[in-house]
């Protein structure tokens, strides 16, 4: 397991491998997590989940399976990956959300049917891999972990930040909050 040191290889590895393709979607990871993050302070996040929301993809970036891996029949857990990359670095209020974000897809794919209705193919197509919608017992369980509800607001942030050619600020305006949860 690849494990990140630094707020710099944090910074490289979305700056590099961040210009890649985002799993059939008409962004790349960069720009994906950009808004992500730009979509959560628009809607009063803390700061916490404005770094949750820069990194919840991380894990794609750790990855060597390439842009094309669900289609494939493989689910590469990107959520875990990313989380573990960074554990001991960052508080849980940040790394809750990242490893809760896809559970938190299958628990509003549960909870509302037109959450699942407005997924994109990609992430209908990944979700099927991941498990599908939660059961019932599965969404009672979701709801009461530590940081359910910023996984849940962060995954909003995440199924809209798909939107080619938008103007966002850029990454290196996150550079201090990162730093400043960094341990
Ligand atoms: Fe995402």
């Amino acid at each position: 397991m690849q494990a990140i040191e630094s707020v710099d290889e944090v910074f490289l590895l979305l700056e590099c491998g961040g210009g890649e393709a985002y799993f059939g979607e008409p962004v790349t990871v960069l720009e994906h997590s950009l808004q992500s993050a730009w979509f959560v302070r628009q809607k009063g996040g803390e700061d916490s989940l404005v770094a949750a929301a820069l990194l919840h993809d991380l894990g794609h970036l750790l990855h060597n399976e390439g842009e094309d891996v669900a289609d494939r029949g493989m689910d590469t857990q990107h959520e875990e990956l990313g989380a573990a990359a960074l554990t001991g670095h960052l508080p849980d209020v940040v790394l809750d959300p990242i490893r809760m974000h896809v559970a938190a897809k299958r628990y509003l794919c549960h909870a509302n049917p037109r959450y699942f209705a407005a997924l994109s193919p990609a992430s209908v197509e990944s979700l099927a891999l991941q498990g599908g919608p939660m059961t019932e017992q599965e969404a009672a369980e979701f709801l009461v972990m530590a940081h359910a509800k910023e996984a849940v607001a962060l995954r909003h942030a995440d199924d809209a930040a798909k939107v080619p050619g938008l103007k966002v600020p850029e990454l290196a305006s996150y550079r201090s909050l990162v730093e400043q949860l960094w341990n």
